[in-house]
């Protein structure tokens, strides 16, 4: 019974561990699928600045506002390209051979990034953009070095410059704010929490109805281990 315990603690604290990040120098976010203001957020701010370069192409706009609780009107009116249907995939409108043209790779689709990087390595990064006169764009990424996108929310941030590669006592990079944006640091935090939710959905639109089948599936074979135990504790009765 005590090894029977410990495999089904070992079992149900796994998922938890899975989640926490390896890499020491990001920030963890807090991700909550199930906080649909932030994620209707995160979805007009992907629209607005990320769509003009990057695809989400494996995710339609029918689909998105289905699960976000979004109506049709407010779809066509905020978060759509004129010209684009309600059925269509959320394909940039940048041709492909312009963007490599431009900023000499181009830039990948993003309906899986959030599974491939982590959310806290994408929280992290689209805060760590900071002036750097000496590369194409006008800006570098401490995460990410030389990266070639330029920082398009810089209107919302401000301008940063990186102060020290790893000043702070946790190896973290130190950054001065030079210029303000429109929003405070926390409140670009909480934009960027927005965004990062939102992708984190996109990567995978089932993940919340799979959490409440693994629950109920746990709590169904939870029912049957008990079952089979007294019913093992039965037939041994008569045998013995
Ligand atoms: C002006 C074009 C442009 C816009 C707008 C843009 N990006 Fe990018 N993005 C790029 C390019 C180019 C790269 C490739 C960088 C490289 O490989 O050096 C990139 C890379 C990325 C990556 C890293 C992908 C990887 O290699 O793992 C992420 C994440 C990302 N972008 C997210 C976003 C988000 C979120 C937005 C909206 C806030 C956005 N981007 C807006 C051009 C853009």
């Amino acid at each position: 019974m005590k090894r029977l315990i410990a495999f089904l603690f070992l079992v149900t604290s796994a998922p938890w561990c899975m989640g926490a990040s390896e890499n020491a120098l990001v920030d963890s976010v807090y991700i909550n699928l199930s906080d649909n203001a932030s994620l209707q957020r995160g979805a007009r701010l992907f629209v607005n600045y990320c769509l003009s370069c990057h695809s989400a192409a494996y995710m339609r706009y029918r689909r998105m506002a289905k699960d976000l609780d979004i109506s049709e009107e407010l779809l066509k009116e905020n978060l759509m390209f004129a010209g684009d249907k309600p059925g269509d995939l959320m394909k940039t409108t940048m041709p492909a051979g312009y963007a490599k043209d431009w900023f000499g790779v181009v830039p990948p689709d993003l309906t899986l990034i959030a599974r491939v990087r982590e959310p806290d390595w994408i929280y992290t990064y689209l805060r760590s953009f900071y002036l750097d006169e000496g590369s194409p764009s006008g800006w570098n990424n401490s995460l990410f070095k030389n990266v070639a996108m330029p920082h398009v929310l810089y209107g919302l941030q401000g301008n940063q410059r990186l102060i020290s590669k790893s000043g702070e006592d946790d190896g973290k990079p130190v950054f001065r704010l030079e210029k303000p944006g429109t929003l405070t640091p926390q409140e670009y935090d909480d934009v960027i929490r927005d965004l990062t939710n939102f992708l984190v959905y996109l990567g995978e639109p089932v993940k919340l109805d799979r959490y409440l089948i693994g629950v109920f599936v746990m709590m169904f074979l939870g029912g049957l281990l008990v079952l089979s135990y007294l019913l093992k504790k039965e037939f041994w009765k008569v045998l013995h």
